[in-house]
C-alpha cells in the first residue's frame, strides 16, 4: 500500500479496530462490508485480502485521497466509492444489507495541538471534525444503522476523550444495542462498537 501528500498515514491504532471487525466476521460466509472514510483504503484492503468471500465497499470524499485509494485498490475487487458521509441516501442501495461497517473518521477537535507529524503531514480534514470532533461521527452512526442488516454491527474509531460521547452517540439510535467501548494497547479509549437488533 501506497501513502504520500494529501492522504492520511494509516495509524496501529486502527489494527485493533481491524482485529475486532475480522473476528466479528469469523462465521459470517460472504460478508459485506463498508470502510466509510477509507482514506489510502487500509481497512478495505485489510478485510479483502483476509476474507476473499467478502464484498468490501470503501467511501472517500476527497479527490487527492481518493486517487490513492484508487492507486492502493488497483484490480481487487473493492468497490471504491466518491462520496460525502454526510450526504442523506449516501449508499442506500446497500440498505440493511450490510454485515460490516467499518470506520476510522476524523475525530480530533478543532483548536487541539496535536503533534508536528499530524499537524504538519496529515490533511486538515482527515483529522478535524468540528469543535467537539463529532461532527464526523454523527453522521456515520446514523448510516451505519441504515447500512447494516438485523445482526450486522458497526465499529467506529474515536478520540481518547471520546470514550463516553460515542457510545452514547451510538445508544440514540434504538436500532443499536450491544453498544460497548474499546482500550487501545496504551489503556485509552479508542474505538466503540454496536449491534443492529
Ligand atoms: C483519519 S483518516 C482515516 C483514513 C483510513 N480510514 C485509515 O484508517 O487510515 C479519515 C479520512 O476520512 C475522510 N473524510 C473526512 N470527512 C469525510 C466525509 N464527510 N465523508 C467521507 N470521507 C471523509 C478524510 O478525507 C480521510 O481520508
Amino acid at each position: 500500500m501506497e501513502v504520500g501528500p494529501g492522504v492520511f498515514v494509516p495509524r496501529p491504532e486502527t489494527e485493533l479496530l481491524l482485529s475486532w471487525g475480522l473476528e466479528f466476521l469469523a462465521d459470517r460466509p460472504a460478508p459485506v462490508v463498508v470502510d466509510l472514510c477509507t482514506g489510502t483504503g487500509a481497512l478495505a484492503l485489510a478485510v479483502a485480502t483476509t476474507r476473499p468471500d467478502a464484498t468490501v465497499h470503501a467511501v472517500e470524499v476527497d479527490s487527492t485521497a481518493l486517487a490513492w485509494a484508487r492507486k492502493n485498490v488497483g484490480e481487487t475487487r473493492i468497490h471504491l466509492h466518491a462520496g460525502d458521509v454526510t450526504t442523506p441516501g449516501l449508499l442506500s442501495e446497500l440498505d440493511a444489507t450490510v454485515d460490516l461497517v467499518l470506520c476510522n473518521p476524523p475525530y480530533v477537535p478543532v483548536g487541539t495541538e496535536v503533534p508536528p507529524e499530524v499537524g504538519e503531514h496529515d490533511p486538515f480534514r482527515a483529522v478535524f471534525a468540528g469543535t467537539d470532533g463529532l461532527a464526523v461521527i454523527r453522521h456515520v452512526v446514523n448510516l451505519a444503522a441504515r447500512l447494516l442488516r438485523p445482526g450486522g454491527a458497526v465499529g467506529i474509531e474515536h478520540d481518547d476523550t471520546q470514550g463516553e460521547s460515542v457510545p452514547a452517540l451510538l445508544a440514540t439510535r434504538k436500532v443499536l444495542t450491544n453498544v460497548e467501548d474499546h482500550d487501545d494497547l496504551a489503556g485509552r479509549p479508542r474505538f466503540a462498537t454496536a449491534r443492529r437488533n
